[in-house]
C-alpha cells in the first residue's frame, strides 16, 4: 500500500516528504492509521545531529492511530481501536522487563529502527529500504507496529491528545507520579516549560504540591505553564532569589526538562538537602555536567534519570486519557497548532527558536 510519510536522510537535511511502499501486516504486526503526531523535542535532537541515529528512517515517535487491520496472532486488540504508539514495544522476556520496566527494556521490538530486524516494512518504489523511528516512525499516514507497542485507549481522546500521550504527556506525568512519586504539600521546580515539562507541571499540581514553581527562559511559556497550575514562575536568572524566597533551602523536588549542561547543575542546585533532582531533558549525546560532590554527599541529595517517565504504557496510557477526560489534566493547552507533513521544517524552526508548546501534525 503506498503511504506518504516523512523521511530522515542524515543530519542538518529537511525531511523528504515521499510516498513509500508498505507491506501487508506480518505475525504479532497491526497496521495503523494514524490520526496524528506531535513534534518532540527527541526529533529535533535527531535532525539537528545532536544524537546519532540512522538514515534513512521515518521519523517521528509520538503518535495515535486507528487499528485497521491486524498480523497473525495479535490477541487484545481489534479492528477500529484508537490506539496510542508506545515508543518502546517491550520484549517481555529480558530480565528489565521481567521487572516490569520495560522502558528499559534490552530487546525492544523496533529495535535498530526495523520490526523484526533486520527487516523493513517500507520501501521506496526502487526497493530501497526505509526504516520507523523507534518501530513506530509515526510521521507516516499509515505504519506497521508491533502489537506490544499498539495500546489502545478510549476512543473520546481526541486525536492530538492521544498523539501527545505517547511521549510528552506520559513522559513529563510519569516523570512527577512514577519515578520521583512526589507527595501532597511537597515543593516543585520544573525547569522547562515545553511539552515536557508543561506536563510535569500539571502532574505535579494533580499530586497536590505546593508551591509549583516554573522555570523557562521564554515569557509566553511561563504563562502556559500558569495556565497549567504553575503557582510561581521565574527565568533560570531568578530562579535561585524565588526559591529563597518561597522555600527555607530549595525544593523537595526538582525536574529539569530541558537537556542543558547549565540547567542540570541548576537543578541540583535548587534540590533541599534530602530533595531529589529528576532528571528528564536529554542533552546531545557525550554532554557532561558538574555537581559539587562533597555538598551534594554531605546534604545528602538524591539524583534520578528518567526514562520515558518510568511508564508501563499499557498501564499509564489509559491511565493517563482518563485523567484527561476527567478534566483533571489540562491537556489542551499544548497543542499550540495543528499542521500537515509539509509544515515539519516549519515545526522543526519554531522548535528552535523556543516558540510555542507542540506542534501536532494530524493526518
Ligand atoms: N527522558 C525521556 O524519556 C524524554 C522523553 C521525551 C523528551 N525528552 C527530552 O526532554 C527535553 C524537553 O523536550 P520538549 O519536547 O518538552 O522540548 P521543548 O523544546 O518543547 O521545551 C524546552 C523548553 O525549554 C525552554 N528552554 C530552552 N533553553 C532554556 C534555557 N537556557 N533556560 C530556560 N529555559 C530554556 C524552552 O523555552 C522550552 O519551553 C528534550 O531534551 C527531549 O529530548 C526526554
Ligand atoms: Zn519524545
Ligand atoms: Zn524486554
Amino acid at each position: 500500500m503506498n503511504v506518504r510519510a516523512a523521511v530522515f536522510r542524515g543530519p542538518h537535511r529537511p525531511l523528504s516528504v515521499e510516498t513509500l511502499l508498505l507491506d501487508p501486516p506480518g505475525a504479532g504486526e497491526v497496521l495503523v492509521r494514524m490520526v496524528a503526531s506531535g513534534v518532540c523535542h527527541s526529533d529535533l535532537h535527531v535532525v539537528d545531529g545532536e544524537w546519532s541515529r540512522p538514515s534513512d528512517v521515518v521519523l517521528g515517535h509520538e503518535g495515535a492511530g486507528v487499528v485497521e487491520a491486524l498480523g497473525r496472532g495479535v490477541e487484545g486488540l481489534a479492528v477500529g481501536d484508537l490506539v496510542v504508539l508506545a515508543w518502546t514495544a517491550p520484549c517481555i522476556a529480558c530480565p528489565a522487563c521481567l521487572r516490569a520496566e520495560p522502558w528499559l527494556c534490552a530487546d525492544p521490538r523496533g529495535s535498530g529502527h526495523r520490526l523484526s530486524p533486520p527487516q523493513v516494512r517500507l520501501r521506496r518504489r526502487d526497493g530501497s529500504p526505509v526504516g520507523a523511528y523507534s518501530g513506530i516512525g509515526t510521521f507516516a499516514e499509515r505504519q506497521l507496529v508491533a502489537a506490544e507497542a499498539a495500546i489502545p485507549v478510549d476512543p473520546g481522546t481526541p486525536p492530538e491528545i492521544a498523539a501527545l500521550i505517547g511521549c510528552a504527556v506520559t513522559t513529563g506525568v510519569g516523570a512527577v507520579l512514577n519515578t520521583a512519586a512526589v507527595r501532597p504539600g511537597q515543593s516543585v521546580v520544573v525547569i522547562g516549560a515545553g511539552g515536557v515539562g508543561l506536563s510535569s507541571i500539571m502532574a505535579a499540581v494533580m499530586a497536590g504540591a505546593q508551591p509549583v514553581v516554573a522555570v523557562d527562559a521564554v515569557p509566553a511559556k511561563l504563562l502556559l505553564a500558569r495556565d497549567a497550575g504553575a503557582t510561581h514562575t521565574a527565568d533560570s536568572g531568578g530562579a535561585r532569589a524565588l526559591l529563597a524566597e518561597l522555600t527555607d533551602a530549595g525544593a523537595d523536588h526538582v525536574f529539569e526538562a530541558i537537556g542543558l549542561r547549565e540547567t542540570v547543575e541548576l537543578a541540583v542546585d535548587l534540590t533541599r538537602a534530602g530533595g531529589t533532582t529528576t532528571l528528564v531533558g536529554m542533552t546531545p549525546q557525550g554532554e557532561r555536567a558538574s555537581i559539587d560532590v562533597y555538598g551534594f554527599v554531605e546534604q545528602g541529595k538524591r539524583l534520578l534519570g528518567s526514562n520515558y517517565g518510568s511508564a508501563v504504557p499499557a498501564r499509564d496510557f489509559p491511565r493517563i486519557c482518563a485523567l484527561y477526560l476527567d478534566g483533571r489534566l489540562p491537556l489542551d493547552l499544548l497543542v499550540t497548532e495543528r499542521i500537515r507533513l509539509d509544515g515539519l521544517e516549519d515545526a522543526f524552526a519554531a522548535m528552535r527558536r523556543r516558540d510555542g508548546a507542540r506542534r501536532v501534525v494530524v493526518f
